[in-house]
Order: C-alpha cells, then structure tokens, then sequence
C-alpha cells in the first residue's frame, strides 16, 4: 500500500476528479478528510471510500472563507495530531462563457477565491502542520489552461490557475528545507459530470473535437488525474517538487 496510515485532506473531494482521488487514497491506505460544501457529494465520496474497506472523515467546508479554512486545519490538528498530503482540489470556472469585455469584478472575484485563494490559505495552514513534521506532500489542481487559451472565454478561471502554477513552485522553494514536496497536476479536458451538465449540448462537439487534437486520442477521466496525484502523493516522488505535470493525453505537444 503506497500511503498506508498517511492522513490525506482532499478539498473538493464531492467532486468527480476529488472523488476519484478520494477512493484512490482509500485503496492505499490513506486515511480520507473529505472536504467540500457539498454535503450530498460529501457523503456520497465517504460511502464509496468506506466500500473500498477505507477510513474517511467528511469536514464541509467553504474554501472562500478563510475562517472556515482555518478552522478545518484546526479540527484536523486536535482530530488526528498531523496531516500527511494536503490535495487542494475544490475549484472550476464560475465565470464561463465570458468575453474579455465583459468580465466583471464579482465573477473575477469568485474565480480567484474558489480557486486560488482558497489553495493558498489552504497551503498555509498546511505547512504549519508539515513544517513542525518535518515532511508533507501539497499538490495543486492547475489546468492546461494555465498558459491563456485556448478557449477564449475562460480568461479569469485561467488566470486563477495560472496563479496557482507560480504558487507552486514558489512553495515548492520554501518549503524544501521541511522536507515538503509541493506539486501540482494540470488536467486537459476530463470528463467530470459537472462539466458535461454545465456545457450542455456543446458537450459532445467539443469533446469529440478535443479528443481529435490529442496524441492519446481520447479525452481524460477523472481516474487518470487521480492516479498522478496518487503518485505525487506518494513517496515514489520524494525528489519531484516544483513540477506542475500536465495530465493530458499529450495536448499542445
Ligand atoms: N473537468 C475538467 O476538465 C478539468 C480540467 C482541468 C482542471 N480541472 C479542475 O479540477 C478540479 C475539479 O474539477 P471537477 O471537474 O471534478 O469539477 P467538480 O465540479 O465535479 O468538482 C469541484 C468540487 O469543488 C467543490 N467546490 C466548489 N466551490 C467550493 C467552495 N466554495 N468550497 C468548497 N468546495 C467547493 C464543488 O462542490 C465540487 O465538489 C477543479 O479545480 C477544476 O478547475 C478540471
């Protein structure tokens, strides 16, 4: 088992991508914290982490609101005493389908707080757990649309992401004397029903045509981007930090 007895915060683990991540760790013996606003989702992750014979712990929580951050990082100091591998996943686009001149300042506002504000409080509290362990693992939930485009109405969500990339590897810079590697994945198209219901009928045109363009030939699943977190999570990656791995079916090579 490559995370046995390791303590795992997942955030955005009532997702799809954070449930696959979630009943991955199960399977390799890391104990779960469940987190999301999501309590359905939440408890759906749990139930599926506990069929795989595995321990999980739901803590709701609304990663916009940096009190509700820190206290979450509080309970899991007094409820397990350490954090191992902090995933920061919770995020997405909430302010799609919108042209450069429309953007508007609560739709940028809530692009950068659901997705890269709340990883730096997040990695915050972290690594006051990690450093006084002297070991951790933080990895990051990036996209391939970190480098601008090329969907041309996705501009605060990628520059949400691209935040989180020079985050990263910032962190990453700092925390190596702790012996703390900080990674981060960056996922092409990946079939997530959130994303499926949100795009509607563009789903299908647009994922059949990005499942053209790849090498792989074929779009993501969420299995695959949690395999790569399960193995920046593990300690087969001990000398990899810094690093924001595309998961990708080689997109844009
Ligand atoms: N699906 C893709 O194609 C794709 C590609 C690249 C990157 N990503 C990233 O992967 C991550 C997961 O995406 P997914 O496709 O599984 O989407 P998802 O919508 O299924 O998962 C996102 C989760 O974040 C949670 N969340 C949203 N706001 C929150 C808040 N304020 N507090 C706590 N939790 C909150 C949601 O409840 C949800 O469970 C996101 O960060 C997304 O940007 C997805």
């Amino acid at each position: 088992m490559r995370l046995k007895d390791k303590t795992a915060l997942i955030t955005g683990a009532a997702g799809d991508i954070g449930r696959a991540t979630a009943v991955r760790f199960a399977e390799e013996g890391a104990v779960v914290i469940i987190s999301d606003i999501n309590e359905d989702g939440a408890a759906k992750t749990l139930q599926e982490v506990e069929s795989k014979n595995g321990t999980g712990k739901i803590i709701i929580t609304d990663v916009t609101s940096e009190d509700q951050i820190v206290g979450m990082f509080q309970q899991i100091k007094a409820d397990f005493g350490r954090l191992d591998i902090l995933v920061n996943i919770a995020g997405g686009d909430y302010e799609p389908m919108v042209g450069f001149d429309d953007i508007s300042a609560e739709g940028m506002e809530r692009n950068f707080s659901i997705n890269l504000k709340s990883c730096i409080f997040c990695c915050r509290e972290a690594s006051k757990i990690m450093m006084e362990q002297d070991s951790g693992k933080i990895v990051n939930m990036c996209s391939l649309l970190q480098r601008g485009g090329p969907t041309p109405m996705q501009h605060t969500y990628a520059a949400a992401k691209g935040g989180i990339y020079s985050f990263t590897r910032g962190l990453a810079m700092n925390l190596g004397m702790y012996n703390v590697n900080v990674n981060a994945v960056a996922p092409s198209l990946i079939e997530a029903e959130a994303l499926k219901q949100g795009m509607g009928e563009m789903w299908e045109p647009v994922s059949q045509d990005a499942a053209g363009r790849y090498p792989l030939g074929r779009i993501g699943k969420p299995i695959d981007v949690a395999n790569c977190i399960l193995f920046l999570s593990s300690d087969e990656a001990s000398f990899i930090t810094g690093q924001i791995i595309e998961v990708s079916g080689g997109a844009r090579l």
